[in-house]
């Protein structure tokens, strides 16, 4: 049997344990002093608060969502000499300071993660170590060894976690326990100027009023880079302090294998009523419901159709309920020949945008519960004066640039094109008069 203590940054004790059985499964229980604690939180939407233990499939699924996905874990896994599975063999390794505020440590082991000084507790790092660290990174080739298994992150893409003083790009002091506050990622090739489309998004979501994580592309070494500001963190008076967070795919139990509703079954998949029911159980359901519809209709204008389970976070602040985190990990996808451009979850019965109809959009609407006039209303109000500046992209000179207006305003206006068709149908009163007013701009 293998026991690691769970940790958040803020509490001094630890709030559960993961533990490894000799069959191999694996099972997580709160402490009961942490259960006791009048500023305990559930450290998952998966993990309600409660005495009993939960099983190895809640278990596995959320602790395997905490690594990363591509050759930076089986580098780790061969070094070490572990199974791909053994998940807690593997937490012994990176769980120290893992996503969030979340670390996973051997049993008794004194806490690893404090809040950060900025001015004191980081190291510069010079152009020759960074571009060192980005052309590992870039290669496929392990991480130097003055980084070995700094925090991991999750996700496909090659990435490490890194902070940004004033005297530049920098990381936590050895043995300080400080926080990140940077997330450096190198793209593969499949879409060339990834980083530099996913900043774009980035920066088109903010300017449409989106809580959206800030990020800027950049070259080093040869490479374009993202360079992301992390949204777990929180920055008071030259101190840094970590945020707990989740992705979907954690706080509905599932592994990252099924992050994509087509690789689930009904009852265990993300899908649309999956989200629906944990927007729910966010703190202000009505607000998380009306941020994740407006995300997803962005999402669908910009050709994101990779906004699957672990491309949305929950962020834990004061309270036992969480709110949404701020977007990240906006691709235009759909510009890239060489993956699928499937949704990440069913829109209706669709699976893809040239199969979208009206329909379609309304049965996703019901399925937040928005019907009838409401799903109308909701469109008119929200939906189309939120993409319709997406038509509007000016003359570049920029080819790559130009190559994604081209897109956005072709899947804008399919979309605005599906929503007028709506709008239009039988209405009353005012709701009658403004789709009408919308019919005529969209036959303009
Ligand atoms: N700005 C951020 N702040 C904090 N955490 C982040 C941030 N951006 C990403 N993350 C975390 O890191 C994980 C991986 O990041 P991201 O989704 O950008 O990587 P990716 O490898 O491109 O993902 P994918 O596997 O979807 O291609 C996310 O699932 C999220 O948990
Ligand atoms: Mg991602």
């Amino acid at each position: 049997m293998t026991r690691l203590d769970v940790r958040l940054e803020r509490f001094e004790r630890p709030v559960g344990a993961l533990t490894s059985a000799d069959d191999g499964s694996l099972s997580f229980v709160y402490e009961p002093d942490y259960l006791a604690d009048p500023a305990r939180v559930p450290i998952s939407l998966s993990f309600p608060l409660q005495g009993e233990a939960f099983g190895d499939t809640t278990t596995r699924a959320f602790f395997r969502n905490l690594l990363p996905e591509n050759d930076q874990l089986d580098q780790v896994v061969e070094r070490e000499g572990l199974d791909k599975s053994d998940v807690v063999g593997l937490l012994r390794h990176l769980g120290a300071d893992l996503s969030g505020a979340l670390s996973c440590l051997p049993e008794g082991a004194p806490p690893v993660k404090v809040p950060g000084h900025l001015a004191d507790d980081y190291v510069t790092l010079t152009q020759e170590q960074l571009e060192r660290i980005v052309t590992r990174l870039g290669t496929s080739q392990p991480l130097p060894d003055e980084l070995r298994d700094p925090s991991p992150v999750a996700g496909i893409q090659r990435k490490v976690a890194l902070s940004e003083t004033p005297e530049g790009f920098a990381v936590p002091k050895p043995g300080s326990g400080a926080p990140t506050t940077h997330i450096l990622k190198v793209p593969d090739t499949a879409l060339p100027r990834e980083a530099f489309y996913e900043a774009r998004c980035a920066q088109l979501a903010r300017e449409l009023g989106f809580d959206v994580a800030p990020s800027r592309s950049t070259w080093i070494a040869g490479y374009e880079v993202l360079i992301a500001t992390r949204y777990d963190r929180r920055i008071d008076d030259g101190r840094v302090y970590r945020i707990h967070q989740e992705d979907f795919a954690q706080a509905l139990g599932l592994p990252p294998r099924l992050k994509y509703e087509r690789e689930g079954r009904p009852g265990r998949a993300f899908d649309a009523a999956a989200i629906a029911r944990l927007l729910r159980a966010t703190a202000v359901p009505a607000e998380a419901v009306l941020a994740f519809l407006r995300a997803t209709f962005f999402n669908l204008a910009v050709g994101n159709t990779d906004n699957h389970a672990k491309n949305h976070a929950l962020l834990y602040g004061s309270g036992t309920a969480p709110r949404l985190a701020p977007l990240y990990d906006l691709v235009p996808i759909r510009l890239s020949q060489r993956h699928n451009h499937l949704f990440s979850f069913r829109i209706g019965q669709a699976t893809e945008l040239d199969t979208l109809t009206g329909d379609d959009i309304l049965a996703l609407l019901a399925a937040f519960g928005l019907e009838g006039p409401r799903a109308a209303r909701f469109l008119q109000r929200e939906i189309v004066p939120l993409i319709e500046p997406l038509m509007n992209a000016g003359e570049t000179d920029n080819e790559w640039q130009k190559r994604l207006n081209v897109q956005i305003k072709e899947d804008t206006g399919r979309i605005l094109e599906l929503v007028a068709s709506l709008v239009r149908r039988p209405l009353t009163g005012r709701a009658a008069a403004s789709a009408a007013r919308l019919a005529e701009g969209a036959s303009r």
